[in-house]
C-alpha cells in the first residue's frame, strides 16, 4: 500500500550557493525599501550589488545579516534558514561592514580586531575572569589570529595606535579585518571605498580578490562603477527596492535600463540634440561650400552624431565613483 504525502517543497538550495535570498521584502510603514528580491552568493563568487542612492542596498543587507526582520523572505546560508539575529548570522559565518564605519575609536586597532574574533573563541566568563591556563592559550592564539589578519590588510605597524587615529581609508581596512576575525564563510561589504582615494580604492580591490582567493565568498555594494566591474563576477541591480537586473559586468553594463536608472532616461528632442543637428548641417554646408568652391562637387563628412551619443552616455554612467557614499553618512541612524 501507498500512502499519499504531501510535503511542502522549500525553494530549491543550489549547491554551492553559500547564501541564498528568497522573496525577501522589507517594509518600513507605508514604505517598500526592498521588494521581493532573490539572490544568490555561490561559493568562490565576488557578488556586487549596486543601484542608486535609496535603492534598498542597505536595508537589504541589514536583512541579510538579522539587523531586520524581513517582513517577508527567507535567507539561508550554506542551506541552512538563518534566524534573524546579528550574532547568531555572524557566529553561522556571515560578516560585514558599515556603510558608517563602526569601530571602536579608544581602542587600538589590534583591539577592534580582538574584538571582532569573540565568536570564535570558547572561553566563558569565568575563564576570563579568573584567567586560567585555557584562557591564556586562547588570548594567545587570537593574538596570534588578529595579528595574521592586521598583517593581511596592512594594518600591522598600527597595530598600538588608536583605531580614531587612523586616516579614513585604513578605517575602512581595520573594518574588513575586523569582520575576517570572526572566520566568516561569506563577507559582506557596505561600501567599502567610499571616501577613498584611486590607489586606497585599487588596494582595496586586491585585498578583496585575495580575500576570495581564500576561500570567502564576497557581496559587495559600491557606487563606484569602475571598482565594482573590475572585481565581481556578478552584478545586481536594485532599484526602488527591486532586481532590476543580475548578469555578468558585460551585460550589465550594457543594459539600456541600467544607465537609464543611472541617468534617468534621457528627453526625446532635448535641446541639446536640436543643437548637435544645427552643428552637424552647418559643417556639411560648409564643407559642401568648400567642395564647389574646389571643383570637386563631393559632399562628405556627415552623420556620426548619433553614435557619439550613445558612447558618451555609457562611459558617464558606468565609469566613474559617484561619490554617492559619503552624502548618505549621516542621514541614517546606526543601521548602515
Ligand atoms: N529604519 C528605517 N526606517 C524607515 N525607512 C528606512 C529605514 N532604513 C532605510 N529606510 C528607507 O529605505 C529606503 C532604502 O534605503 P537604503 O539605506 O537601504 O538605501 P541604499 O540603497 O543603501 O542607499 P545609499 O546608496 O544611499 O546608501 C530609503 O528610502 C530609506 O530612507
Ligand atoms: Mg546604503
Amino acid at each position: 500500500m501507498t500512502t499519499m504525502t504531501t510535503t511542502q517543497t522549500p525553494p530549491a538550495v543550489t549547491e554551492t550557493a553559500v547564501l541564498q535570498a528568497t522573496g525577501v521584502t522589507m517594509r518600513f510603514g507605508g514604505l517598500t525599501a526592498v521588494r521581493d528580491v532573490d539572490l544568490t552568493v555561490n561559493t568562490g563568487e565576488i557578488v556586487g550589488l549596486i543601484g542608486p542612492n535609496g535603492a534598498g542596498k542597505t536595508t537589504f543587507f541589514n536583512c541579510l545579516t538579522g539587523l531586520y526582520v524581513p517582513t517577508e523572505g527567507r535567507v539561508a546560508y550554506k542551506g541552512t534558514t538563518l534566524p534573524a539575529k546579528p550574532h547568531l548570522v555572524t557566529k553561522a559565518g556571515i560578516a560585514r561592514t558599515f556603510q558608517n564605519i563602526r569601530l571602536f575609536a579608544n581602542m587600538t586597532v589590534l583591539e577592534n580586531v580582538l574584538v571582532g574574533r569573540h565568536t570564535r573563541t570558547r572561553e566563558g566568563l569565568f575563564s576570563a575572569l579568573l584567567r586560567g591556563p585555557g584562557f591564556k592559550k586562547a588570548e594567545a592564539e587570537s593574538k596570534e589570529r588578529a595579528m595574521e589578519l592586521l598583517e593581511f590588510t596592512g594594518l600591522a605597524a598600527k597595530a598600538d595606535h588608536l583605531s580614531r587615529n587612523l586616516p579614513y581609508g585604513e578605517q575602512r581596512k581595520l573594518e574588513i579585518a575586523r569582520a575576517l576575525a570572526s572566520e566568516p564563510g561569506l563577507l559582506l561589504l557596505d561600501e567599502p571605498t567610499a571616501g577613498m582615494n584611486p590607489q586606497e580604492t585599487r588596494a582595496t580591490e586586491e585585498l578583496v580578490f585575495s580575500i576570495r582567493d581564500q576561500g570567502i565568498a564576497v557581496l559587495v555594494i559600491e557606487h563606484d562603477m569602475r571598482f565594482i566591474f573590475n572585481l565581481s563576477d556578478r552584478v545586481s541591480v536594485l532599484v526602488q527596492g527591486q532586481k532590476l537586473v543580475e548578469g555578468t559586468p558585460a551585460v550589465v553594463q550594457a543594459d539600456e535600463r541600467v544607465i537609464a536608472a543611472y541617468l534617468g532616461t534621457p528627453m526625446e528632442d532635448s535641446p541639446e540634440d536640436e543643437c548637435l543637428d544645427a552643428v552637424e548641417a552647418a559643417e556639411s554646408a560648409a564643407a559642401s561650400h568648400r567642395a564647389a568652391a574646389a571643383g570637386t562637387g563631393a559632399g562628405t563628412g556627415t552623420g556620426t552624431g548619433a553614435g557619439t551619443g550613445t558612447a558618451s552616455g555609457t562611459s558617464s554612467g558606468t565609469g566613474t565613483n559617484t561619490g554617492a557614499g559619503t552624502d548618505t553618512e549621516d542621514h541614517q541612524e546606526d543601521t548602515k
